[in-house]
């Protein structure tokens, strides 16, 4: 893997000396400089937000951030939008390659055959206020299913792993509704596996027992398409806690409600909700001047959701894809949404202002997923659910993958700036 070396000039252990490190080539990427051997010397990096640091080897997901580019498995996003589907490409992520017809259909049928959840659950979500968040039930429902399915929880096991994957992927959208249904006080609708995974998830989130809803082929797509480009973003932040969780030998189902916790943060998931909040806020055009001022200004804690990325310097080519969806949606609906209008104008005008070009902030996917999502009828604390369930196969994959190969617990280490040894003073002299 390697035939090149970094050289690092440092003071070890009181002497000056050139320490040899080899550097690793991916398929693509930067190159990427194994300091593993540093703590023999007595050495550490020290990398706050991960920003320079590669934790783990993966065949899943590469990221171009300068170019805009997204290849699950080698397949660009935009590609796979079009002309794929979400189960398809969780099937992709699993197994690092395309299904066959017949290997298609039988995970759809696998996936389809695990949508029903133990009755048992229901019982925990009537543990939980009304009012809670939504992610804050899916997250308690996940991390019960511990407790319930002890048949696939030796995660030494390759087939226990993947059976762990059908079931999650399958129940997610089950679960996420059995939330939904429950906050409005109406009865959890049962899956109908005649359905799309798409067309499945709104029928649980809108029919009724007296009303069934009539899921239009449009939307069902649409809803797919949404999961689709949110199932796997390589190391982000709920992925890697995924993959640390998982590092302890924990169990599954914990591990993915670990990514769910972090996936809830503003800076991550719950960027789609902050989105339409903050659209709301803005109100009217006239206003969305004051509004950039403010998202410059250092001393405002306020930033432009939907706007920025860690990785990508250039347009999210989820973005683009989801703004052609958003307009599908509105237009099968008929919706004219003056919030899609402020929309537009913020992006236009921060595309064309120079804080934002200098830094490289470009509309990230949850900028119009919002709008897309309310379009669809989705209320607005579902939105994080909803790149949950997306986000599924990602975590799901990276932790089968991690598991797969050798691995070690993850354990960073620490530049400590606390106070020195000092000897323990008794209460009564303090
Ligand atoms: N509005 C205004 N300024 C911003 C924004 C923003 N949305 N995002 C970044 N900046 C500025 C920062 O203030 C900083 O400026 P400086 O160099 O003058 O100090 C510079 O751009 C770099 O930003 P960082 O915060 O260092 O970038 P980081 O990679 O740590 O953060 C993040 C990325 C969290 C996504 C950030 O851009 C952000 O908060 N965006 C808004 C929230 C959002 O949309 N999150 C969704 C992410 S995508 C996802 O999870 C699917």
């Amino acid at each position: 893997m390697t035939d090149k070396l970094a050289r690092l000039n440092a003071n070890v252990k009181g002497q000056e000396a050139e320490l040899e490190l080899p550097v690793y080539k991916g398929t693509y990427g930067p190159d990427v400089i194994d300091v593993r051997a540093l703590t023999k010397s007595g050495l550490l990096t020290y990398d706050p937000g991960f920003v320079s640091t590669a934790s783990c080897q993966s065949r899943i997901t590469f990221i171009d951030g300068d170019k805009g580019q997204l290849l699950h498995c080698g397949y660009p996003i935009e590609q796979l939008a079009e002309q794929s589907d979400f189960l398809e490409v969780s099937y992709l992520l699993l197994h690092g390659e395309l299904p066959s017809a017949r290997e298609k259909d039988n995970f759809i049928h696998a996936v389809t055959r695990h949508t029903l959840v133990h009755e048992q659950l229901a019982e925990i979500l009537k543990g939980f206020y009304r009012d809670a968040h939504p992610m804050a039930v899916l997250c308690g429902l996940v991390s019960a299913m511990s407790s319930f399915y002890h048949d696939s929880l030796d995660i030494s096991s390759a087939p226990h792993r993947e059976k762990t994957a059908l079931r999650l992927i399958a129940k997610m959208p089950t679960l996420a509704a059995m939330a939904y249904k429950y906050a409005l006080g109406q009865p959890a609708m049962t899956p109908r596996n005649d359905l799309s995974y798409g067309g499945n998830f709104l029928h649980m989130m809108f029919a009724t027992p007296c009303e069934p809803y009539k899921v239009s082929p449009t939307l069902a797509k649409a809803m797919d398409k949404i999961f689709l480009l949110h199932a796997d973003h390589e190391q982000n932040a709920s992925t890697s806690t995924v993959r640390m969780a998982g590092s302890s030998g924990a169990n599954p189902f914990s591990c993915i409600a670990a990514g769910i916790a972090a996936l809830w943060g503003p800076a991550h998931g719950g960027a789609n909700e902050a989105v339409l909040k903050m659209l709301d806020e803005i109100g009217d055009e006239s206003r969305i001047d004051h509004y950039i001022a403010r998202a410059k200004d250092k001393k405002d804690p306020f930033r432009l959701m939907g706007f920025g990325h860690r990785v990508y310097k250039n347009f999210d080519p989820r973005a683009r894809v989801m703004m052609q969806t958003c307009n599908e949606v509105l237009a099968e609906l008929g919706i004219d949404d003056p919030q899609l209008k402020i929309a537009k104008k913020l992006e236009e005008i921060a595309l064309r202002d120079s804080y934002f070009i200098e830094r490289n902030l470009y509309p990230n996917v949850d900028f119009y997923s919002g709008i897309t999502l309310k379009a669809l009828g989705i209320p607005r604390e579902m939105f994080t659910v909803v790149f949950a369930i997306g986000r599924t196969p990602g975590w799901i994959s990276h932790w089968h993958e991690m598991l797969s190969e050798d691995y070690r617990i993850s354990r960073p280490r620490q530049l400590y700036t606390g106070p020195a040894r000092r000897d323990f003073v008794p209460l009564t002299e303090r």
